[in-house]
Order: C-alpha cells, then sequence, then structure tokens
C-alpha cells in the first residue's frame, strides 16, 4: 500500500466526475487534453485508484516493494546485483505478438500488405468493449514520458495508461518519465496517448496473480491518423513498454512520413580514430542479430586508438539539418536487451551495464540470489531455478532462461555511452548501415553506389527461414531495413519516403549493407562477429576519409583483403576473406529474381526506380563487372 504522506489530490485540476477513486500526484497537470483524456479511461476503465508518477527514485522504489510484497518481482542478492529486481512472466507471455498487432488507418490500402488492419471504428469498438472495467480491482498509473530529451526539437510527448506498475518502473528506465515530462508539455502541448492494461480485472477479494495477462485476448492496436495506440492483454516488452515499438516506430514513422523526418530501427553509434576524429554511425538490423553488441563494441586491442562509444541499441529519430547532414536521436533512455548470448566474451559493456538497478525478465535465478541465462557462462551452474521457477539442472534438456528473456537497464549505466548521447541537437551520421542474417549470398560487406542504389539494397534485405542447399537459395524471409514490424504505413511508401529524404540531404551519408552471418560448408560462421566486426566498421570509416580501396563489383564497393586492417586476427586468411566478399554469380540471379516477389507483393505504392535498378544490378551480375 501507499504511504499516507503521498496522498495529495489536487482537486481543482482533477476529474470531479470521479467520485469513488482515489487519486494520487505529487504535481500539478494544467494540460486540459490530458486531463480529459485520463478522466474519460478511468470512466471507462474503472480503477479502484489512480496515480500520476512523478518519475522519482522514491516512487520507483515504492513500486518495485510493492511488487516484491506481491509476489510479482523477486529481489536479487544486493551484493550480487545491488538494487536489481527479477520478474518472470506467465509462459503465454513471453515476447511481442506480431499477429496480434494492428495498424488501424482509415484506409486499408495506405497500411500495406505487410501490417495487419482493422477499420478504425470496428477496432475503437471491440477495444471499447475490451477495456470497459478492465482496471477492475488495480489502481491506473498515468505515467508521462519524453522520447528523446526534454525539451529537444527531435522529441515528442507520450503519455500512457497502464494498470501494470511493472510497465511503470520500465518505462522510468526506458524514457525520460514522470513530471519533467507534463511539464514539457505545458497548458496546450500534444501528446501521444498510450493506453495499456493487463486485460485482467480483479474481483472483489481476488486475489492478484504473479503476472498478470490476459491469456485468450491481446490486442496492441495503433490509430496512426489519431496518434493513439491502444494494447490489451500482455505485460511484454513492446507490447507493453509503449513508448519503444509502438510510438517511437509505428505512429513515429507515421509521423515522420507526414513531417520530413525518419523513425528507424537502428542502433547509433560514435567511432573514434586513434587521430581523435569522431563520426556517427547508425545501423539497421533485425530482431535478435546483434545490435546491443554492436553498439556496444569494444574494438580489438591491435586496432589500436579506436574507439567506439553508444548513444542508442535499437531505435533512431533521423533529422535533416540546417547543414545539410542527418542529425540523430535516440529517443530511449534505456535499454531493453536479450539477456542469453550475452556475456562478457560477446559484449562485455553490456555486462557492466548490467551490474546493478537493473529490471530482468525470464532469465533463471542462482542459487546465491543472481541470475544467469544461456551463454552467460562457459560453465553451466550445476543448479538453478528456470524462468517458470522450476528446479533446472544441466542437461534437463530445457533452458534455463527464456530465449527472449530481457534486461532492463538506464543508458547512463553503460560504460561506452557517448558523451553527446543526450544532446538535444542529435549526432550528425556520417553513414547508414543496414544488415540481415543470411548464410549465403549477401557479402560481409558493400558499399553502395548511390543513395538509390543503397536504398534498394537495405529494403531487399532479409534472413534465411530454411537453410539452403548447395547452390541453391533458401526461402528468404525479406525484412526491409530490420522495419517490416514496425513501419506504420506501406513499405512502399515508406522506401519512397527514404527517397525523398536522401534528396533533402545535400550531405548524403554513405550506405553501406553488411551480413555478419555468412556460414561455410559445415555450417561454421565464416566471420568471427562481435568485437571483429569493427575491422570493418574501420574500413567504412576510412572509406568516408577516402583514406582506402575497395574493388568496383558488380553490388557495390567491396573490400579487397588488402583494404582491411587483419593486425592481430590469424584465424581469417586471404582466401577466408575470398569466400566472405564473393558475388556468386548463380545466387545472385536466384536472388535478383526473388525481389520480385517483394516488389510485387508491394506494387501499388513501389517507387519505379526499383525496378530500374533491379534491371541493372541483373545486367552487371550478367556482366560480372
Ligand atoms: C525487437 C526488440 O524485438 O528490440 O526488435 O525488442
Ligand atoms: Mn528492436
Amino acid at each position: 500500500m501507499f504511504d499516507k504522506d503521498i496522498k495529495r489530490s489536487f482537486e481543482v485540476q482533477m476529474p470531479t466526475t470521479l467520485p469513488s477513486i482515489s487519486i494520487v500526484s505529487s504535481y500539478m497537470v494544467e494540460n486540459k487534453a490530458l486531463l480529459a483524456w485520463v478522466e474519460r479511461v478511468a470512466l471507462m476503465c474503472q480503477p479502484d485508484r489512480i496515480v500520476w508518477c512523478d518519475g522519482s527514485k522514491e516512487e520507483n522504489d515504492r513500486l518495485c516493494t510493492e511488487m516484491v510484497a506481491q509476489g510479482k518481482l523477486l529481489r536479487l542478492n544486493p551484493d550480487k546485483r545491488p538494487n536489481s529486481y527479477l520478474a518472470w512472466s506467465d509462459p503465454t507471455d513471453v515476447a511481442r505478438v506480431e499477429d496480434r498487432t494492428f495498424i488501424c488507418s482509415k484506409d486499408k490500402e495506405s497500411v500495406g500488405p505487410t501490417n495487419n488492419w482493422m477499420e478504425p471504428a470496428v477496432a475503437k469498438e471491440k477495444l471499447v468493449d475490451l477495456f470497459t472495467g478492465s482496471m477492475k480491482g488495480r489502481t491506473m498509473y498515468v505515467v508521462p514520458f519524453s522520447m528523446g530529451p526534454l525539451g529537444s526539437p527531435l522529441s515528442h510527448i507520450g503519455v500512457e495508461i497502464t494498470d501494470s506498475p511493472y510497465v511503470v518502473v520500465s518505462m522510468r528506465t526506458m524514457t525520460r518519465m514522470g513530471k519533467g515530462a507534463v511539464e514539457s508539455l505545458g497548458r496546450e502541448g500534444q501528446f501521444v496517448p498510450c493506453l495499456h492494461s493487463v486485460g485482467m480485472p480483479l474481483q472483489q477479494g481476488q486475489p492478484d496473480v504473479s503476472w498478470p495477462c490476459n491469456r485468450d485476448t491481446k490486442y496492441i492496436v495503433h490509430f496512426p491518423e489519431t496518434r493513439e495506440i491502444w494494447s490489451y492483454g500482455s505485460g511484454y516488452g513492446g507490447n507493453a513498454l509503449l513508448g519503444k515499438k509502438c510510438f517511437a516506430l509505428r505512429i513515429a514513422s507515421t509521423m515522420g512520413k507526414e513531417e520530413g523526418w525518419l523513425a528507424e530501427h537502428m542502433l547509433i553509434m560514435g567511432v573514434e580514430s586513434p587521430e581523435g576524429q569522431k563520426k556517427y554511425f547508425a545501423a539497421a538490423f533485425p530482431s535478435a542479430c546483434g545490435k546491443t553488441n554492436l553498439a556496444m563494441l569494444i574494438p580489438p586491442k591491435a586496432l589500436k586508438g579506436w574507439k567506439v562509444t553508444t548513444v542508442g541499441d535499437d531505435i533512431a529519430w533521423i533529422k535533416p539539418g540546417k547543414d545539410g547532414r542527418f542529425y540523430a536521436i535516440n529517443p530511449e533512455s534505456g535499454y531493453f536487451g536479450v539477456a542469453p548470448g550475452t556475456s562478457e566474451k560477446t559484449n562485455p559493456n553490456a555486462i557492466k551495464t548490467m551490474k546493478e538497478n537493473c529490471i530482468f525478465t525470464n532469465v533463471a535465478l542462482t542459487r546465491d540470489g543472481d541470475v544467469w541465462w544461456e551463454g552467460m557462462t562457459d560453465q553451466e551452474p550445476e543448479e538453478l531455478l528456470d524462468w517458470q521457477g522450476k528446479q533446472w539442472k544441466p542437461g534437463c534438456g530445457r533452458p534455463a532462461a527464456h530465449p527472449n528473456a530481457r534486461f532492463t537497464v538506464s543508458t547512463t549505466q553503460c560504460p561506452s555511452l557517448d558523451e553527446n548521447w543526450d544532446n538535444p541537437q542529435g549526432v550528425p551520421i556520417s553513414a547508414f548501415i543496414f544488415g540481415g542474417r543470411r548464410c549465403t549470398t549477401i557479402p560481409l560487406v558493400t558499399e553502395a553506389f548511390s543513395w538509390m542504389h543503397g536504398i534498394y539494397m537495405a529494403a531487399t534485405m532479409g534472413s534465411e527461414t530454411t537453410a539452403a542447399a548447395e547452390g541453391q537459395l533458401g526461402h528468404v524471409r525479406r525484412d526491409p531495413m530490420a522495419m517490416l514490424p514496425f513501419s506504420g504505413y506501406h513499405m512502399g511508401a515508406y522506401f519512397s519516403h527514404w527517397l525523398k529524404m536522401g534528396d533533402k540531404a545535400t550531405k548524403q551519408p554513405k550506405i553501406f549493407c553488411v551480413n555478419w552471418f555468412l556460414k561455410g560448408t559445415k555450417g561454421e560462421f565464416l566471420w568471427p562477429g562481435f568485437g571483429e566486426n569493427m575491422r570493418v566498421i574501420k574500413w567504412m570509416f576510412d572509406r568516408i576519409e577516402g583514406k582506402v580501396g575497395a574493388k568496383k563489383e558488380a553490388l557495390g564497393w567491396i573490400p579487397t583483403y588488402g583494404d582491411m586492417d587483419f593486425a592481430g586476427l590469424e584465424t581469417v586468411s586471404q582466401s577466408d576473406f575470398d569466400k566472405l566478399v564473393k558475388v556468386d554469380k548463380n545466387l545472385w540471379n536466384q536472388e535478383l529474381d526473388l525481389h520480385t516477389e517483394l516488389f510485387d507483393s508491394l506494387k501499388e505504392q513501389l517507387p519505379q526506380q526499383f525496378y530500374v535498378q533491379q534491371k541493372a544490378l541483373k545486367a552487371a551480375i550478367a556482366e560480372g563487372r
């Protein structure tokens, strides 16, 4: 229960039509639209109480203590993991639910074939039905937040209403959450209303469960025209922390299209040369392709003097600046990273980042009250409680942590945090990097000949869903620019928007495509990846500076062995490298034909230049130039 002394109601400011609901707030709210929306939602959801969150540490600690008492969080051993908690979700609520995610624009055609669509009025009716009484027996939290530094011209305000205290404490880490966002909104400011309920009202006397959610019904719904988000039934990650995928990508991508900017599924990293020259790169990869690892990369010792700094690991908002360059901010202020596979070897900076003040979800619990997940250490612990609280021993046949287990932690704890991560003007972008997960066909790295060529390559990237046979492509799931699940509008129009944005930048960043995941005939990875990716980044840096060579191939500029710095890396020989940068004519003929499948599916809004580019690439491959 809340301490009595924080119960300060502002009767004048607060809605008067909610007589039986106690309202807790420690600050004034003057934004009429916000007050009216909160009142409407409260009348519909019928919570027991309303709490306006201020974002303070006291509030956060109080909520965590309450959740511990209710069995919703477990406090980890403070000697091992100070001020950190573990949550175990319902086994049916463990990831984003793309098949339950909808974009409800008025016009069905405008969302394209890659999004689920519902008529907005139909969706609203359904949702109002579900949300009516959905917070009975629970507290309704009002969570104001800023995506981006408070007051930045690139930032936007959202307000999430949720009945999940886990969401409140996670939003405090992931966004600039609290009173400051309400102040920045002022009397008239606009905000994106984000409504969330776990969809499990409690009847009088009904005990709560440790992870409330609705096992049968989930809806993650976006209304781009009115810039609203309604999320029902899930308490997990991107379904529930609505500032992230729902706002910062799906709604923001439609805002960016209307207003001339880009909301992208991209990390932002700073790269500094031994001479102290700094450039920023923004890089798009599909989920679970190592974006956090790349953003926090530690260069190999042999590349003396090179340094990588982290601006963001998942999302970038990018606007053309007056000087003709693109400027990017990370709209988030925390990492919601995938834990399994993260270790001292793969991402030492992430391990340091999460040493305290961290919420872990669906990882395993060690005997001494710490956390563990697959890949964290070479040696598996002798016994654990797995992510469902069951006894676990090595070889028992079940993973200890769920493969999508997460850590939620503030960016400010990252040892490689960039000095400009919070700069309201953003950082200037020198290059865009696009990567998929392909075991064949796509070379380790290519530099595009032009903006159009780069956008074509980025738009056709993807990942194999079935293995390739010798000389034969596997099935490729296209994930254009890693935005397939996240664009709030038609993918064809999205490509056109990128082409237009290129015209706006008089100093266009270079575009590179990478593939860290090439495999040899025995299924082994051909490229060591992780920190060694710095060698590729260094080549890009030097290309931008005009300091290093490349070979002109049909697909773009590709480094030769001599163009790369392999100091201290004996495991990649010249012949290994040749395999990594090989453009296989046979596979590329198949690949280019397959692009037609994607283009046909998007043809109503696909830029015609794509067909011209495809033809040019086909001719170049045929001629082997
Ligand atoms: C994702 C994520 O799924 O960042 O892309 O969580
Ligand atoms: Mn992501």
